[in-house]
């Protein structure tokens, strides 16, 4: 058994943002309790200033274990980022200890506050991973959030290629990722890794009125790993998993319900746009795919004007199933909202069954950062409240998980609460359609699929154009991604569900 301390977010300075009262507390508490590491995810310092170094040296030299400090935002201030080597260690790293290794690195980019791990310490992360692909357990430490957090009002600073740091991870199953930043305590299943967000140790910018917390991390030997969030008022939230391996299964009992998934057709008379694709698309999808529900994610169009729309209308009048097509932010620019409305309706919820559909919009005019809102989110959260009993597929354009080869600034700028509505309602299933990239990751019990373009030449996706199919089975979701031109298919991601809903 290995048990880690993981402290965040001291923000240590001479003056009244650091608290030092509850900065004691909890290092006389990790003094004098079973713990074998402590790791800091960053913000060690307010502004990284050479009197808080100074400071900050001090006072981490009260924690009597093995530690391992990661430099934050604040640490990189002001050329920050020099006097943490100097007075408190190497920015990047690897701690090994029997069947454990953690691999720490620097996320920062000088006087920003979001995150980066790019070009070359990409490839040292991946490296490392290779190196210690051996090893039982391992750990990933670094400053910023890969997967949005809630209670942070605008959802921003993810590391900027968050896609591609989350996709390695899991692709090197990495059981555990740490870190701080947003100053909430938060913990998240995503497929087999456990994101590990500590709130923060002793600084007075707590949210929603929060006290000053640590997580407590225990790996057990039989691979159950234990999250503890503990608060300095004493209380605590406990998470248990259970990291089974990835493998393949079978459902049980016939299909119920089949999805074709689709956005970014972008059609208008741009060279970007592939017609054909597009055509050879529909008749796969209508002759060999053959689906309950054709769901557009998005972005139908290349701008909102009454040609584009009148050839969209065109194409995907030719699709036999019925449709659902909710707008992207590049269906409403221009009179594009207007259009949308009158070619393809407002989105409403579909019921099918046992099946709901529920439709979000979140685009806005001229921009490609989208919203839920407020109200959006109360809704959405007394909609699949409603719907508890069905099984429920929320349908929109913004992602809520971060995108392989794209740069994610915060493409739903409240994706964070959108995130934790979805997870704690636990929506069954959720649908998204932007950045030009398919990708299925589960997080909780709510599997999250993106589809790419399907007939947009400017996509991220060495796959080619392409669109999902989405089976659904009484035990298990299938997606698979097909490509839109040669019809060969690549399977995003096989769950088992557990769902109480009455499937006869
Ligand atoms: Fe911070
Ligand atoms: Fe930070």
């Amino acid at each position: 058994m290995i048990r880690i301390a993981h402290i965040s977010d001291t923000h240590i300075t001479p003056d009244v943002a650091y608290k030092a009262y509850p900065y004691d507390l909890i290092v006389n508490e990790i003094n004098n309790g079973p713990f074998d590491l402590v790791i800091h995810t960053g913000d060690v310092t307010n502004s990284g200033l050479r009197e808080e170094y100074e400071h900050a040296a001090y006072a981490l030299k009260k924690i009597k274990k093995p530690l391992i400090v990661v430099p934050g935002n604040h640490d990189a201030r002001n050329v920050g980022y020099e006097l943490f080597e100097h007075y408190i260690g190497p920015t990047t790293g690897v701690y090994e200890k029997g069947d454990l290794v953690v691999i720490w690195l620097d996320s920062t980019i000088p006087d920003l506050s979001d995150g980066r791990v790019g070009g070359y310490k990409f490839r040292w992360l991946k490296e490392r991973l290779e190196e210690y692909s051996h090893k039982r357990f391992k750990i990933i430490a670094a400053h910023h959030h890969l997967v949005p957090l809630p209670d942070t009002g605008r959802e921003r600073n993810v590391l900027f290629n968050a896609g591609d740091v989350l996709e390695l991870l899991l692709s090197h199953d990495v059981n555990l990722y740490s870190c701080g930043h947003k100053h909430v305590p938060n913990v998240y299943r995503v497929e087999g890794l456990v994101v590990d967000n500590a709130g923060c140790t002793s600084c007075r910018k707590t949210r929603k009125g929060d006290v000053n917390s640590y997580n407590i991390i225990t790996i057990h030997d039989d691979g159950k790993i234990d999250v503890r969030i503990k608060r300095v008022t004493g209380d605590t939230v406990d998470r248990s998993f259970k990291l089974p391996r990835q493998k393949i299964f079978l459902p049980k009992g016939e299909r119920l319900f089949r999805i074709v998934q689709v956005s970014e057709s972008k059609i208008s008379d741009r060279v970007y746009f592939r017609g054909r694709v597009l055509e050879n698309a529909i008749r796969a999808i209508n002759e060999k795919y053959k689906p309950d529900l054709v769901i557009h994610c998005g972005d139908i169009v290349d701008a909102g004007i009454e040609r584009y729309y009148e050839r969209a209308m065109e194409y995907y009048e030719k699709v036999k199933a019925e449709k659902l097509v909710v707008p992207g932010h590049s269906d409403i620019t221009y009179l594009g909202y207007d259009l949308f409305q009158e070619y393809f309706g407002e989105p409403a919820i579909i019921e099918k069954g046992n099946f709901v559909f529920i439709p979000l919009m979140t685009a806005q005019y001229e921009i490609p950062i989208g919203v839920v809102g407020r109200i959006g989110q109360r809704i959405l959260a007394k909609t699949l409240e409603e719907y508890e009993d069905r099984f429920t597929v929320v349908v929109m354009h913004h992602n809520v998980i971060p995108i392989p080869r794209s740069r994610e600034v915060g493409f739903l700028e409240d994706g964070g609460n959108v995130l934790k509505i979805l997870t704690d309602r636990e929506a069954d299933l959720v649908l998204t359609g932007h950045g030009g990239n398919a990708v299925g990751i589960k997080v909780e019990n709510t599997p999250i699929v993106n589809s790419g373009a399907i007939s947009w030449e400017l996509h991220r996706n060495p796959f080619g154009n392409s669109f999902n199919v989405i089976d659904i089975y009484p035990d298990m979701i299938a997606a698979f991604e097909v490509q839109a031109t040669w019809g060969s298919r690549k399977l995003l991601g096989l769950w088992k569900i557990k769902t109480s809903v009455p499937w006869k």
